[in-house]
C-alpha cells in the first residue's frame, strides 16, 4: 500500500521514542492557504499557561564538549555551529521535530521513495529523533545513518540506525552510497550550501532522492499585527545578522530549490507550509503547531542568543537577559499573529 506521495506504508507500527506521538508518514499533505485566527483564543486555555511549562527529555551521551555561557556546546575544534547541545537544547530540537512532523501532515518526508532495502543519510541529525522514527517506521530500510558534530544521540536505537560524528561540510568518505539524503533545520549551520548540495548529488546513487526541510527565518503577519518592534521578529533578524557575520547564511531556505536545479537534480518540487508562532489560529492542527513553535522559542531563546549575541554581536550579558525576557513576553501575546514558513524541497539525481 502506498500513501499519496508514493511512500510505502509501514509494515509495523512505530513505537514512540519519547513522549511525542508515533510517526506514521501516512497523513494527507495539506498546504494551508489561509491562516484563520481563533477569535476565541482569550477563552481557550488548551495552549495557554502550558506554553511555559512543557518539558521533554531524551538520553544524551557526553563525550567531547565545551562549556561556556552556562551551557554545553559541541567540541570547540569541530565545525562552526553556534548553539548548545545540552538537554534543554535537545528538548527544543524535539519540539521542533514535532512542529515539522505535524506541519507535513504527520509525515517524516515527502519525497516519493520506497525505503525498503535502501540506504538513508540524515545530515545534522541532532538528537537523532527523525532517524530513529524512520528506522521504526521502515524496519526494512537497509541502513539509516544520522550524522552530527555532537555525540548526543541515544545508544538504544532501531537495529538499522547508526550515528556518525562528523563535520558534513568536510569531504565525505563513502562515494555514491545513499538512496535518500535528508537534511532538516540546517539553515544557520551550513556555510556553503551549494557545496553541500553538490556533495549530496555526488553521494546519491543514480535515481536517488534528496530532501531539504527548513524554515524561512523572516517572520511576517498576514493581518499587520506584527510590528517592527516585536522582539520575536528582532530575535530572528539578529540571528540572521549574527550568522551572516561569520559567513553562515541565516535565511537560505528560499534559495534551496534553485540550488538543487543548478546542481543537476531533476523532478524538483517545493512544498510550503505556514507555521504560526503562538496558539492563535482557529485550525486545530495549526493551533498545536503554533503552540509548540512558541514553546521552543520560550524555552530555547537563552540557547539561541547565548553565544551568538555575546560573541558575534557583542551584547553584554545584562542586555541579553533583558532581551530574552522580552522575547518570551512577546511569544505569549495573543494579539500578534506572527508566522513563518517551513519549506520542503525534494529532487532526484537522474538515473
Ligand atoms: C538546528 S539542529 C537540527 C537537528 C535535526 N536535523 C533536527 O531537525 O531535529 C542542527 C544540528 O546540526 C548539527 N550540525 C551543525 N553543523 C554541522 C556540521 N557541519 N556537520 C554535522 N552536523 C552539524 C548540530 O550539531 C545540530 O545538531
Amino acid at each position: 500500500m502506498t500513501d499519496p506521495a508514493g511512500n510505502q506504508a509501514p509494515s509495523a507500527s512505530a513505537a514512540p521514542t519519547n513522549n511525542l506521538p508515533p510517526a506514521n508518514n501516512t497523513g494527507p499533505v495539506v498546504e494551508i492557504d489561509e491562516t484563520v485566527v481563533d477569535r476565541n483564543d482569550g477563552n481557550d486555555s488548551t495552549y495557554g499557561d502550558e506554553l511555559s511549562t512543557y518539558t521533554a527529555s531524551i538520553t544524551s551521551s557526553v563525550l567531547a564538549h565545551e562549556y561556556k555561557h552556562g551551557r554545553r556546546y559541541h567540541s570547540y575544534h569541530a565545525g562552526n555551529y553556534q548553539f548548545p547541545n545540552d538537554e534543554p537544547e535537545q528538548d527544543r530540537l524535539d519540539m521542533c521535530h514535532h512542529v515539522y512532523y505535524r506541519s507535513l501532515g504527520d509525515r517524516l518526508f515527502l519525497a516519493p521513495i520506497n525505503l525498503d532495502g535502501k540506504r538513508v543519510l540524515d545530515i545534522g541529525t541532532g538528537t537523532g529523533i527523525w532517524a530513529m522514527q524512520l528506522g521504526e517506521l521502515y524496519p526494512k530500510a537497509e541502513l539509516i545513518v544520522g550524522n552530527d558534530l555532537s555525540p548526543i544521540q541515544p545508544h538504544w536505537v532501531p537495529p538499522n540506525v547508526k550515528f556518525l560524528i562528523d563535520d558534513v561540510e568536510q569531504e565525505w568518505l563513502e562515494p555514491k552510497s545513499y538512496d535518500f539524503i535528508h537534511s532538516r533545520y540546517m539553515v544557520g549551520s551550513i556555510r556553503d550550501w551549494p557545496k553541500l548540495i553538490r556533495q549530496c548529488y555526488q553521494h546519491l546513487k543514480p535515481g536517488g532522492w534528496v530532501e531539504f526541510q527548513d524554515t524561512t527565518n523572516r517572520l511576517y503577519s498576514e493581518d499587520g499585527t506584527l510590528d517592527p518592534e516585536n522582539n520575536v521578529l528582532k530575535l530572528m533578524n539578529n540571528l540572521i545578522e549574527a550568522c551572516g557575520r561569520i559567513g553562515i547564511p541565516g535565511d537560505f531556505a528560499p534559495r534551496i530549490k534553485g540550488e538543487l536545479e543548478k546542481a543537476g537534480f531533476v523532478n524538483v518540487q517545493e512544498k510550503i507550509f505556514k507555521v504560526p508562532v503562538g496558539a492563535w489560529p482557529k485550525d486545530k492542527r495549526l493551533k498545536e503547531i503554533g503552540a509548540f513553535t512558541a514553546l521552543q522559542f520560550i524555552e530555547g531563546v537563552e540557547g539561541l542568543t547565548a553565544a551568538t549575541f555575546s560573541e558575534i554581536l557583542g551584547w553584554s550579558k545584562e542586555e541579553i537577559t533583558v532581551f530574552n525576557a522580552k522575547v518570551i513576553a512577546d511569544c505569549k501575546r495573543r494579539d500578534v499573529h506572527c508566522m513563518h514558513e517551513i519549506r520542503v524541497i525534494f529532487g532526484q539525481r537522474p538515473e
